[in-house]
């Protein structure tokens, strides 16, 4: 629905928020918003230039001079780690984390570390980002953690055999709904884990909203459904202001305590697809999820480390 707001006047005075993939697109508009409500603003980028040019016109547009940039490749489980620690060694708290950058169906790649780049950068990346902040967040609490999945999460079907691409052919659409069905099932596994911390967390579907996000899909979909989707984004997309409405509410709504770990479209909780009910997949994915970015005991030394982790689990 094209024209749904969030409604909340809330404001975030004295709070201090970060907001990955914040340089365009929907995060830039989430964190001109949450500056706008008076909070601090870290805008988390892989490119300090755009995300200064960034910074700057958040700053003239909402006269809030609390904005500031570091830098952040979702891509690089080194630099996630390394952001990670200049924000727990330099902010004193941190009342919202926003995981919002993302790639949407590039032809076949990988990360630095040897994972598909969409389930690296749009999944592990921010699934290791969130833990690493998880002391200050619930230092800081009541504080939130808000993930943007999308609506393309029914095409995922997170296949333990093989999640990395090695052995199929590429999927780019699957592949992205894996990484924002894992998303999903991330955003419920956190919640019951953070349960009586007064650490809430959400995930949501933005609506369409064109934007660089729609750069891959000839290459990926060919040219008539890329033509298809195109006319579809722009004549009955969301604009960019009312594509971030979701988030915003997700980030600042009082009263949402209670529906922690849902999952939100048009800032109202729905049901995910069918695909994100299953217990022991969240289980397993949590599990796997913390040994590919080398969070549990056993971190894996070696690309292969990858495949036998996946082995583990169950088909969903
Ligand atoms: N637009 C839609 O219709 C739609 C629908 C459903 C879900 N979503 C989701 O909404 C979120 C925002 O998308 P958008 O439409 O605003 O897209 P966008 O305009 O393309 O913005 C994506 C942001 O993610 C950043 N990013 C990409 N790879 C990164 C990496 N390795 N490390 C750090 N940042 C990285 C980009 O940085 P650079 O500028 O450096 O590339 C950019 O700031 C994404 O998660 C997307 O999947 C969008």
């Amino acid at each position: 629905m094209p024209g749904i707001m969030c409604w909340s006047n809330a404001r975030l005075d004295g709070k201090t928020v970060i907001v990955t993939g914040a340089n365009k697109g929907i995060g830039f508009e989430t964190a001109k918003d949450l500056a706008v409500r008076g909070a601090k603003i870290i805008l988390a980028c892989r490119d300090l230039t755009r995300a200064q040019k960034a910074a700057d016109d958040i700053k003239e547009e909402t006269k809030n001079e609390n904005v500031i940039v570091h830098q952040l490749n979702l891509a690089s489980l080194a630099s996630v780690r390394s952001f990670a620690q200049k924000i727990n060694e330099t902010e004193e708290q941190l009342n919202i984390l926003i995981n919002n950058a993302g790639v949407m169906m590039p032809p076949k790649s990988q990360t630095g570390d040897g994972f598909e780049l969409q389930f690296g950068v749009n999944y592990l990346g921010h699934f290791l980002l969130t833990n690493l902040l998880l002391d200050l967040l619930k230092k800081s609490a009541p504080s939130r953690v808000v993930s943007v999945s999308a609506y393309a999460h029914h095409a995922g079907i997170l296949n333990w055999g093989d999640l990395q691409w090695e052995k199929r052919e590429y999927d780019p659409l699957e592949s992205f709904g894996d990484s924002k069905i894992a998303l999903i099932y991330f955003t419920r596994t956190l919640a019951k884990k953070m349960e009586g911390t007064g650490v809430t967390t959400y995930c949501l579907h933005p609506g369409i909203i064109k934007t660089d996000q729609y750069q891959h899909i000839a290459t990926s979909l060919g040219p008539w459904r890329s033509v298809f989707i195109n006319i579809v984004a722009s004549w009955f997309g969301k604009t960019l202001v009312h594509g971030a409405q979701t988030t915003i509410h997700c980030a600042v709504t009082e009263g949402l305590e209670d529906k922690t770990g849902q999952y939100f479209t048009d800032c109202w909780p729905r049901e995910p697809g069918y695909r994100t009910k299953d217990e022991n997949v969240a289980r397993m994915l949590w599990q796997v999820s913390e040994r590919l970015v080398g969070l549990s005991q056993r971190v894996p030394s070696e690309r292969s480390s990858v495949g036998a982790a996946q082995g583990e689990a169950p088909a969903p």
